[in-house]
């Protein structure tokens, strides 16, 4: 989860020589940089490639921009009717594969290197409401008043992201996880339009067209809805935030299901004596399926480097 975020101070010094997050995600050697470097500094198993869900809307013909310290900005806004004037420019794509493979040939070869893309709802989200919101008022709305509009938009997504996801794949990577950042928002019905049955047909493809890659679906948010998810979309591990109870998730999946999770990222900014004994509980809720270690949403940009460092030690003792 962001593991190349604005906490590592090599990553805001590489980010200030190139001008900008943009710049460096379409820049493949800085991208592939940014990749690594907190492999070197700490070892990880996984790599996740550095790039950003919104680059499926800027492929899309949206203009992006990121407006320091408040967040993405996606302009025009998808209004009724705009979206179908989407474009689709293929080479968009380009650096983003060139930045797996530089990155790929330089990682160890038993490190992982992921790659990922947002889903549909979550990245329409954005695309509607040209900004990040509280809770996705303007696409819920939409979702409702014009449901046949919004499919549109979710399709368009979805292709551009089963291209980009198979581009990521031939160009190295070797698992991929689609983050669901907003799907905690949507009613039971909604949730099963807008999040399982797009995460199911990319799951589908993925698997058919890729055969043995493992697809990560991380539904942030989904709660009780977890398990369902789980059964229906047909993903081969599921990514837990860290709202959820370990144990209770554990007893609700299906028996051989890969877990990716769940700590807190602010237990890791304060961490003390409370981090120990929750990155234990996670592992030992998980101890009898595969088990991705992660936290539950992104670090914190004010995490300090000598708990990530704290949290290694426990996991490796
Ligand atoms: O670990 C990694 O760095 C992997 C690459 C990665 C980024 N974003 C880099 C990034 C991944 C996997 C993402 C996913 C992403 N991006 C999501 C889904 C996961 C989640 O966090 O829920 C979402 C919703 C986005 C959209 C996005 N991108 C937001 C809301 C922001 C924050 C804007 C801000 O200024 O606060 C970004 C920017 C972003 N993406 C940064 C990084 C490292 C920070 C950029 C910077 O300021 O240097």
């Amino acid at each position: 989860m962001r593991q190349a975020g604005r906490y590592l101070p090599e990553y805001r010094e590489l980010r200030a020589e190139k001008g900008g997050f943009l710049e460096l995600v379409y820049d493949s050697e800085a991208a592939a940089e940014v990749t690594l470097q907190p492999i070197r500094r700490f070892g990880f198993d996984g790599a996740i490639l550095f790039s950003d869900i919104l680059i499926v809307p800027h492929a899309l013909g949206q203009d992006l921009w990121f407006e320091a310290g408040e967040g993405p900005r996606l302009a025009p806004p998808l209004v009724d009717g705009v979206w179908q004037k989407l474009g689709s420019a293929h080479h968009h794509f380009d650096p983003v594969y060139r930045t797996v493979q530089l990155s790929r040939a330089r990682l160890d070869e038993d490190v992982t290197m992921l790659g990922f893309i947002g889903s549909p709802w979550t990245v329409a989200t954005y695309m509607v409401a040209g900004q990040g919101s509280k809770d996705q008022g303007v696409a819920r709305a939409l979702a409702y008043r014009d449901p046949a509009a919004f499919q549109s938009l979710v399709d368009a997504i979805e292709a551009a992201s089963l291209e980009y996801l198979i581009g990521q794949i031939d160009a190295g990577v070797e698992a991929v996880q689609l983050f669901d950042s907003w799907a905690g928002s949507l009613s039971p019905d909604q949730f099963e339009r807008w999040v399982i049955a797009p995460n199911a047909r990319l799951a589908a493809v993925i698997h058919d067209a890729r055969p043995g890659i493992p697809v990560i679906g991380f539904p942030k948010g989904a709660g009780a809805k977890l398990p369902a998810y789980a059964r229906e979309t047909g993903v081969d591990a599921i990514g837990v935030d860290e709202t959820v109870d370990p144990i209770w998730i554990a007893s609700e999946l299906p028996d051989n299901m890969a877990v990716q999770g769940n700590l807190d990222p602010m237990l890791l900014l304060a961490g003390g004596e409370a981090l120990d004994t929750q990155v234990r509980k996670i592992c030992e809720a998980f101890a009898s399926r595969p088990h991705i270690f992660n936290l539950g949403h992104g670090i914190n940009k004010e995490t300090p480097i000598a708990h990530v460092e704290q949290l290694l030690g426990v996991l490796r003792s």
